[in-house]
C-alpha cells in the first residue's frame, strides 16, 4: 500500500537511495553522486515542503523534487525530478505524487504547472500526459567530441559569475527564452561552477555565453541582432573552448526551430545528442 507525504524529513542518503532505485534504467547516465543529486535539486528549485515521497510502509520509494518560482512571466509549480524504485512501478506512485504536487500548488493560489522530460523517457513521457500535461516546446542538445583548436579573436571578452552578469542586457539578445534547467535562476544557484564570458564593444555588451567551465557545457550562447555574423558567436566559443580543460564540448537546450543557433552549431560539427520536452498545463 502507498502513501504519500512531503519529502520533509526524508534525509539525503535516504533520498538517494531512492534515487538509485529509480535511476538504474534511466536512457541518459546522470552519474550524481549524493552531493551532486542534492546540488542539482537546489539547482532546479527543488524544496522539501512542495516534494512528494511515495512510502510503503516507512520505507520511501518514490520522490518528486518540486519547486516554485517565477517562470513565463508566472508563478509556476515545477517538478524537477520524478523517480519510482525499479521494484515498485506501475502501482501508482507517479501518479499519486504528480497529483499531491498539483493539489499542494492550488491549495497555494498557482495555477500554471510545468516539468521537462527528454523525449525517449516513454514511462515518464505516459506518466506526465496521464495527469494532463502536454507539450509546448521542445529543445535540442548538441555535442562536440574534440574542440580541436578554434581560431582566437582579439574581442573583448570579460569573464564574470552569473550573480554579476548584467542579465536586463544580455537576455535582450535571445531569440527565444531558456528552458526552466536553463533558466538565470538555475544557473545563478551555482555560480562556483557556472561562469559568464560577455563579448564587449566600445564598452557596451554584444554578446556572452553562460557555462560550465569543468565540463565545457554552454547553457546559453546570443549575440545582440545587430552585432550578428560578425565573429563574435565564433569568439565566445574560442574563448571557452581555450580555458576548459575538458577534450569536447556541448551546448544545451536550444529551442527547436531557433535557426540561428541551430545553424551555427551544425556548421560547426556539434551533433545533435537529445530533446528535452517541455510540458504544461494549467491547475
Ligand atoms: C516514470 C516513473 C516515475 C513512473 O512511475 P510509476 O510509479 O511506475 O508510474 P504509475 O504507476 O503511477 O503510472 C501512472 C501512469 O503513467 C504511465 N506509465 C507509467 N509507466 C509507464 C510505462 N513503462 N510505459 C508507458 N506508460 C507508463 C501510464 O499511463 C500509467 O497509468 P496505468 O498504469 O494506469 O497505465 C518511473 O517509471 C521511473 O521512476 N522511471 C525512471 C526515472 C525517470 O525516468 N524519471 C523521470 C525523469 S523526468
Amino acid at each position: 500500500m502507498i502513501a504519500v507525504r512531503t519529502l520533509e524529513g526524508v534525509t539525503s542518503s535516504e533520498l538517494y537511495e531512492v534515487y538509485k532505485e529509480a535511476f538504474c534504467d534511466y536512457p541518459v547516465d546522470l552519474g550524481f553522486d549524493e552531493r551532486k543529486l542534492m546540488l542539482i535539486l537546489h539547482k532546479l528549485g527543488g524544496r522539501p515542503e512542495h516534494s512528494f515521497a511515495a512510502f510503503e510502509g516507512d520505507k520511501p520509494v518514490g520522490f518528486a523534487s518540486c519547486g516554485i518560482r517565477t517562470f513565463k512571466g508566472r508563478l509556476t509549480g515545477y517538478v524537477a525530478l520524478t523517480g519510482v524504485s525499479i521494484h515498485h512501478r506501475r502501482k501508482g506512485a507517479g501518479r499519486a505524487m504528480m497529483e499531491a504536487a498539483k493539489d499542494h500548488f492550488r491549495a497555494l493560489g498557482i495555477n500554471h504547472f510545468l516539468l521537462e522530460v527528454i523525449s525517449t523517457n516513454a514511462p515518464a513521457y505516459g506518466l506526465y500526459r496521464s495527469v494532463g500535461l502536454e507539450t509546448s516546446r521542445v529543445f535540442g542538445s548538441y555535442a562536440l567530441e574534440a574542440k580541436g583548436d578554434m581560431p582566437l579573436s582579439d574581442i573583448d571578452i570579460r569573464i564574470m559569475t552569473p550573480n554579476e552578469a548584467p542579465w536586463d542586457v544580455l537576455s535582450s539578445f535571445w531569440d527565444f527564452p531558456p528552458c526552466w534547467q536553463n533558466s538565470i535562476e538555475s544557473i545563478g544557484t551555482i555560480p562556483d561552477i557556472e561562469l559568464v564570458a560577455a563579448a564587449y564593444e566600445g564598452g557596451e555588451a554584444v554578446g556572452y555565453a553562460a557555462c560550465s567551465c569543468r565540463s565545457c557545457a554552454i547553457d546559453h550562447l546570443a549575440v545582440r541582432k545587430d552585432r550578428r555574423n560578425r565573429g563574435i558567436g565564433s569568439a565566445l566559443m574560442a574563448f571557452i573552448a581555450e580555458h576548459t580543460p575538458s577534450q569536447g564540448m556541448s551546448i544545451a537546450n536550444i529551442e527547436e526551430g531557433c535557426r540561428s543557433l541551430e545553424d551555427f552549431v551544425k556548421h560547426r560539427g556539434f551533433r545533435h545528442t537529445l530533446s528535452l520536452h517541455e510540458l504544461e498545463m494549467e491547475l
